[in-house]
C-alpha cells in the first residue's frame, strides 16, 4: 500500500481565475496550460493500515494549518473511494519538490498532481488520468492540469457534483519541442494574497468578472488553433492579452489586487523591445510578479539575457514536460 509519483507544474496560457463552487473547486470558466518540464515534484504515500493521524512531510517539515488540512482533505477521498473494507488506515505522505515553493511557479499544482496518482495507487487503484485530475483540483484547481504532459486543457463543466471538470491531454510534450517557456525571478516574497482568495475578492467584487470568464471560453478555443500549428507568435499574443485581462479583472476588485511589481512592468516592457527587433518573445503572468516568457529554443538565449538584464536575479529555464508518472 505504498507507491511514488513525479509530477511537472504547469504555466497557463489562458488563465483559471475564479471558482463557482469554493468546496468543490469548480471554475467559472475552462483554462489551458503547457505542462513544464524538467522540474518536478516526486510524493510518495503510503496506507499504514493503523489508526491515528497522517503524517504529512513536505520539503523537509512537517505540514501543518492550511496546506496540511488541503493533503488530508485529499488523502480522505482516496479513503473513500476505496470504500471502509479496505481499511487503509492513516496515511504517511513524504514530498519534495527540485525547485523552491516561492519561486512563483505553482508547485501545488505539481504537488497534489503527484499525490494523486500516488495515493490512488498506494490505494490499489490503476492509472486513471480522468479521477486523478478531479482528485487534484480538490487540493488546488491548477493541478488538475498537472496529470497530464504537453498541452492540457481543464473544462469548466456543468454538472454541480464536479464529475465533468477535469483536464484533458491536447497535445503531448513532443508536439512543440521547440517551444521555450522561461521563468523570470524578479522577486522571491511570498505573495500577500493567495491565488485563492483573490480569485474570491475578484468575484465577489470586480465589476469586470463576467466579461473576463465569459472571454475565457472563446480565447481556449482560438489558442488550441494555433497550437496545433505551433504558431509562436498567435499563441503569444492570446497568452499576454489573457494576462493583461486576468490582472485587469483583479485590479477591479475592492480592495483592488495587484500582483505586479516595478520589475514586472520592465520585463514586459523589454520583451516588447525585443519583438520590434524581430526577436520571438511574449509574456504571461500568474497571481504574482514573476513574469514567464514565451519563445523558441532559437530566440532562448536572448530572452534570458533581457530578463537578466530587467532584475531578474535568476531565469528558471524550462519546456513541455511530460506525464505525471509513477516511479
Ligand atoms: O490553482 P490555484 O488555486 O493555485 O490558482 C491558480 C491561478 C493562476 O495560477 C493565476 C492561473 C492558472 O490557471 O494557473
Amino acid at each position: 500500500m505504498k507507491a511514488t509519483a513525479i509530477a511537472h507544474p504547469n504555466i497557463a496560457l489562458v488563465k483559471y481565475w475564479g471558482k463557482r463552487d469554493e468546496k468543490l473547486i469548480l471554475p467559472h470558466q475552462s483554462s489551458l496550460s503547457v505542462t513544464l518540464g524538467p522540474l518536478a515534484v516526486t510524493t510518495t504515500v503510503e496506507f499504514t493500515g493503523q489508526k491515528g493521524p497522517d503524517q504529512i512531510e513536505i520539503n523537509g517539515k512537517v505540514a501543518e494549518g492550511g496546506e496540511r488540512k488541503r493533503v488530508e482533505e485529499a488523502l480522505k477521498l482516496v479513503r473513500l473511494e476505496a470504500g471502509a473494507k479496505k481499511k487503509l488506515g492513516a496515511a504517511r505522505m513524504v514530498s519534495r519538490g527540485d525547485f523552491p515553493a516561492s519561486a512563483g511557479l505553482a508547485s501545488s499544482a505539481a504537488a497534489f498532481a503527484a499525490l494523486s496518482v500516488a495515493a490512488r495507487s498506494a490505494a490499489g487503484f490503476g492509472r486513471d488520468t480522468k479521477a486523478e485530475s478531479i482528485l487534484a483540483r480538490r487540493g488546488s484547481g491548477s493541478a488538475s492540469r498537472s496529470i497530464e504532459g504537453g498541452f492540457v486543457r481543464w473544462n469548466r463543466g456543468k454538472r454541480a457534483d464536479g464529475k465533468d471538470s477535469f483536464a484533458e491531454q491536447l497535445f503531448d510534450e513532443r508536439h512543440w519541442p521547440e517551444l521555450r517557456l522561461l521563468v523570470g525571478m524578479v522577486s522571491r516574497e511570498e505573495k500577500e494574497v493567495k491565488s485563492r482568495d483573490g480569485m474570491r475578492s475578484t468575484v465577489e467584487t470586480s465589476p469586470y468578472y463576467p466579461a473576463w470568464a465569459k472571454d475565457a471560453e472563446r480565447e481556449v478555443k482560438e489558442i488550441v488553433r494555433f497550437i496545433k500549428r505551433r504558431d509562436l507568435e498567435a499563441v503569444g499574443e492570446i497568452a499576454e492579452r489573457n494576462a493583461w485581462r486576468m490582472h485587469a479583472t483583479a485590479l477591479g476588485a475592492n480592495p483592488p489586487l495587484c500582483y505586479l511589481k516595478p520589475a514586472t512592468l520592465e520585463v514586459i516592457e523589454a520583451c516588447r523591445q525585443l519583438r520590434k527587433q524581430g526577436v520571438g518573445v511574449w509574456f504571461t503572468l500568474d497571481a504574482g510578479p514573476n513574469p514567464v516568457l514565451l519563445t523558441s529554443a532559437t530566440d532562448e538565449a536572448r530572452a534570458v539575457a533581457l530578463v537578466k538584464a530587467h532584475g531578474a536575479s535568476e531565469v528558471v529555464q524550462c519546456r513541455p514536460g511530460g506525464d505525471a508518472r509513477l516511479v
